[in-house]
């Protein structure tokens, strides 16, 4: 809706018609479940009563049709991808301007049986009656398939008609022009209060930050960032020289490597360390905030917080159950839900994926260089320096090696943790492995990630996992190899074609080599569906052999796994 130009929130799918009153259109998503399921999502009926233009689209066609009386069944096969669709009317709302036939992408084997009293039958497939149907005087509608995925190649059109025509809304979305509103928000949160933000240098951050200045005045916020012993190469330097550059002169810079380092000795179970850098934060910040006598309640906390967390961490529904944890964010741990319950943070961005934030930045008058940047996780380092509790040997599996290192992958919506497939053998970038390696992933249960293997000094069957933490060590090793990995990626001009690339320490190696770095370059839009990049040949192969030219490396590899089924990081 936003890319249409209108002003658009999520809500959880049981909020009360009261939570809607101001809406001038409401929409209901599609989603995996069946509406016959006890603990599948519903809505408040009353929604349906109140007059508001409402679309369903899929499962969202099928709870309307539920909850009005009408029938929902199990197809007699289903539809997954392209079809067509045959209008058969000519005078719906919905479709006005398209022609009776049209390609739409389609996903579902639960479809309207009968529609409810009042409703008619707009549309059809081949293989669903039901395609569409609307009750205009009510002005409820609902579509079996999806307008809202490029495939459906008049999608947009469709739902500009129900935005514009049916709701009545203005074409007034456009994130740049909510800076005045967002730093009133701020303003607001922030009564008398002033703001204290850690910044990581990242651009969520910085405009976050940026935009707390910009709303209160410099007098009235804090910005510290910490050196966690968790960033990468000459990361700090760079954060000082930003901040010196865009003259804010109000960020500190705190030491607080052994504060992190020290608890996260002996875990090597990825929401562990992503809890413990949470909290740790937490506790930085109380430290410093007594320090600096700002512990009397004068005080908020800023983060920069963009929509993705918040819905990746659970937190896009009430109930727990419906949103599942992908990973939890590190500005989404216990402590932090505690401060939020109080009033006492301000997240000016929550609202904003992560283009509209560079567009808010650039409008701001913040620098390329700064905006541009890959995105990089709060918890830096540690959930790229993969950790075993125990030694184990790589053995034979499918098509490939089972190599017992867990990382997270999504499959179904929800959370995997899994060892990763490895290929020992790495033809040319031509052969685009990637399609291979998802249909791999899908026929291999228990798995949910690729990689291939560029370059290694044994063979795999002569290699095992290591047992291994993060240790200052592995910290250094696997700053080293990312530091050459993007100092080479730049001069080659290819992190101009990635979205982020992030480079991974597993523990699997032989004889003294005992890690193994992942080259995981990535393109994606928003960071919640990512698909690997192929990498040209010379680079990737000159890459390995610097990375090999380090003694501790037994390996270089590639990660071929798109998101899903893999997360973007490993862990
Ligand atoms: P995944 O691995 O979930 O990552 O596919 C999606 C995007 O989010 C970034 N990421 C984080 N960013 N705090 C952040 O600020 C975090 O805890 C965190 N974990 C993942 C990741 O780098 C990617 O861009």
């Amino acid at each position: 809706m936003r890319e249409l130009g209108v002003s658009s929130e999520v809500f959880p799918s049981e909020s009360p018609i009261d939570a809607l009153r101001h809406a001038r259109g409401v929409i209901i998503s599609g989603g995996p479940s069946s509406v016959y399921d006890q603990s599948s999502p519903t809505m408040d009926p009353a929604v349906l009563a109140a007059g508001i233009p409402t679309l369903g689209i899929c499962y969202g066609q099928q709870l309307i049709t539920q909850l009005l009386g009408g029938e929902v069944r199990k197809g007699d096969k289903g539809e997954f991808g392209l079809a067509f669709l045959d209008l058969c009317v000519n005078d719906s709302a919905l479709f006005a301007g398209l022609t009776d036939h049209q390609k739409i992408w389609m996903s579902h084997r639960d479809m309207v049986a009968v529609p409810p009293t009042g409703f008619r039958i707009l549309a059809s497939t081949s293989t669903c009656s039901t395609a569409a149907i609307e009750d205009a005087a009510r002005g409820i509608f609902g579509v079996q398939f999806h307008p809202e995925v490029v495939h459906t190649t008049e999608g947009a059109r469709i739902l500009e008609n129900f935005l514009f025509s049916i709701c009545g809304c203005a074409k007034d979305w456009n994130p740049a022009n909510r800076i005045a509103l967002v730093e009133d928000q701020i303003r607001e949160r922030a009564g008398d209060r002033s703001v204290f933000f850690f910044v990581s240098g990242g651009v969520d951050s910085t405009v976050a930050f940026t935009l707390c200045l910009e709303a209160l005045g410099s007098e009235r916020v804090c910005g510290v960032y910490v050196d966690t012993g968790l960033m990468r190469e000459g990361e700090t330097d760079f954060v000082e020289e930003t901040f010196a550059a865009l003259g804010h002169g109000v960020v500190n810079i705190e030491r607080a490597e052994e504060e992190f380092l020290g608890p996260l000795e002996g875990v090597y179970e990825p929401e562990l360390k992503r809890h413990i850098i949470g909290e740790q934060f937490v506790k930085v910040q109380e430290r410093i905030m007594a320090a600096r006598g700002l512990a009397d309640g004068s005080w908020i906390l800023g983060q920069g917080t963009i929509y993705p967390d918040t819905i990746e961490s659970g937190g896009s529904s009430r109930d727990k159950s419906k949103a599942a944890t992908i990973k939890t964010h590190h500005n989404r741990v216990p402590g932090i839900q505690k401060l939020m319950e109080q009033g006492l943070i301000v997240e000016p961005l929550a609202d904003f994926y992560k283009d509209e934030v560079r567009e808010i930045g650039r409008e701001m008058g913040l620098s390329a260089a700064l905006l541009d940047r890959h995105p990089f996780p709060g918890p830096g380092l540690a959930i790229r320096c993969l950790c075993s509790s125990e030694e184990h040997a790589v053995t034979r599996f499918s098509e490939g090696w089972l190599v017992p290192v867990h990382s997270v992958g999504v499959q179904g919506d929800s959370r995997s943790y899994a060892p990763v497939l490895a290929i020992d053998t790495f033809p040319s970038a031509a052969a685009r492995l990637q399609d291979e390696a998802t249909e791999l992933v899908n026929r291999s249960v228990g798995v949910n990630r690729v990689m291939a293997c560029v370059a290694a000094r044994e063979p795999l069957s002569q290699q095992k996992v290591f047992s291994s933490y993060i240790t200052h060590g592995r910290l250094a090793l696997l700053r080293r190899a990312d530091g050459i990995v993007r100092e080479m990626s730049f001069k080659a001009g290819f992190d101009k074609h990635v979205w982020q690339f992030p480079v991974i320490l597993i523990p699997l190696g032989s004889g003294e080599s005992r890690d193994s770095v992942v080259l995981r370059p990535i393109y994606s839009v928003d960071g919640m569906t990512a698909d690997s990049v192929t990498m040209p040949d010379d680079l990737l192969r000159a890459m390995a052999t610097r990375l090999l030219e380090i003694t501790e490396i037994a390996g270089v590899y590639y990660d071929l796994t798109h998101k899903p089924p893999g997360t973007i990081e490993w862990e």
